[in-house]
């Protein structure tokens, strides 16, 4: 049984739901919490990456971090009673991730952790929390990058349960390239055969601090000069721009293409396409590491170290008018290149079920 809560586990769960149709004796069930609900944080995605419907639906909403990790623990303990898993698989770093690990591991129903041991050492994160205690009670950990491996030693995990298989999002990139290129977005927004960068910024660290989130927009503003900026707008963000009246200087620039949230195929033709993408997102970080496209990241760690050492990923911070001057490095060419991190090769699902299986199938 596996779960999905949150936009970012949809591209992660897709291909193991794939992968799994290799083996016609294990069942492979997918529960949704609905953590994320509008159409476009969830159904999109289900659509766009072919995943069929969830066999569940929690439907438990959004809420402060207690009441919607325990929604998600009292709704999934039903199922679980229910259909009685013979392993659960959670993905990233959400609420829904920690709270159905912890259902289970009181049931001693084994957890396994997909993209296990990443951490940014700054627990002012509520997906560092998660990650770490989903990390301390799992019972399989499947590692995306050698930090990992290194974090998780540290922390006492024994290597027996630990597996660096690579880095599943990116087999939904590879998988859904070539799709993806055939979207009509670039021409809709009117981008077609133009330099555009491209934005996305939902961390309560940037967008719940009023001078922050204003800082942004002007940011934003100064870049729009040279490039065009396309920014689909994250619920919360929509939230806050409207909660601290930020909202009215943008609607006078239109080389600042606001837009809702993107379909995975969508974004990721933009993104292909991009000179550069600014972003506070996990997930982004390493796409853009994967196509090579440079990438500022408005955070002072990354749980990703990878993508900085040798992707085209750079730590800025909260300094958003340096921000500004460093895209003008990028639009002339003179931006770091980087390389391919390993075992990012489309084939981390196959990795991940061939060892699922084999613990499943051998009990
Ligand atoms: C969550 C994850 C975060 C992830 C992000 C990706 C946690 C703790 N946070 O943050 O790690 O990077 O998803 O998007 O699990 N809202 C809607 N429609 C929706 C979902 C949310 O309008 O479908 C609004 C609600 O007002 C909600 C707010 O967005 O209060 C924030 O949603 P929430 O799920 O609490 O956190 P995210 O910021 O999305």
């Amino acid at each position: 049984m596996s779960v999905v809560g949150a936009r970012p586990n949809f591209m992660k769960i897709a291909p193991l739901h794939k992968a799994f149709q290799k083996y016609p004796s294990i069942s492979h069930r997918i529960v949704h919490t609905g953590q994320h609900y509008d159409a476009n944080m969830s159904r999109v995605f289900f659509d766009d990456l072919e995943l069929p419907h969830p066999d569940v639906y929690l439907g438990v909403g959004s809420g402060s971090h207690a009441v919607q990790t325990a929604r998600i623990m009292v709704d999934f303990e039903k199922i679980v009673l229910a259909e009685e898993p013979n392993m659960v698989i959670v993905v990233g770093d959400v609420n829904s991730t920690l709270a159905c690990s912890l259902v289970c591991s009181k049931f001693l129903i084994p957890v396994v952790h997909v993209e296990a041991g990443l951490r940014s050492f700054d627990r002012t994160m509520p997906e560092e929390i998660n990650r770490i205690i989903t990390d301390s009670i799992a019972d399989l950990l499947f590692v995306s990058e050698r930090s990992g491996l290194t974090n998780l030693r540290n922390e006492g995990i024994p290597d027996s349960k630990v597996f660096f298989v690579g880095n599943v999002m990116i087999d939904s990139l590879v998988h859904f390239k070539e799709k993806a290129a055939r979207s009509t977005i670039r021409k809709a927004l009117g981008v077609e055969g133009k330099q555009y960068a491209i934005v996305t910024l939902h961390r309560p660290s940037n967008v719940d601090v009023r001078d922050n989130l204003a800082s942004i927009l002007s940011m934003l503003d100064k870049i729009s000069q040279r490039q065009t900026v396309i920014f689909p707008v994250h619920p919360r963000t929509r939230k806050m721009i409207s909660e601290f009246k930020l909202g009215e200087r943008l609607l006078s620039n239109a080389n600042l293409i606001l837009c809702d949230p993107l379909g995975y195929l969508e974004f990721l033709c933009l993104l292909e396409s991009a000179s550069l993408a600014i972003t506070d997102s996990g997930g982004i970080q390493e796409e853009t590491t994967y196509l090579g496209i440079p990438c500022f990241t408005m955070r002072e760690n990354t749980e990703r170290p990878v993508t900085v050492s040798e992707g085209t990923n750079t730590l800025m911070g909260f300094d958003y008018e340096k921000t500004a001057v460093e895209a003008e490095t990028v639009f002339q060419g003179n931006y770091k290149k980087g390389r391919v991190p390993e075992l990012w090769d489309g084939k981390t699902a196959e990795r991940i079920t061939k060892e699922i299986a084999n613990k499943l199938l051998l009990n």
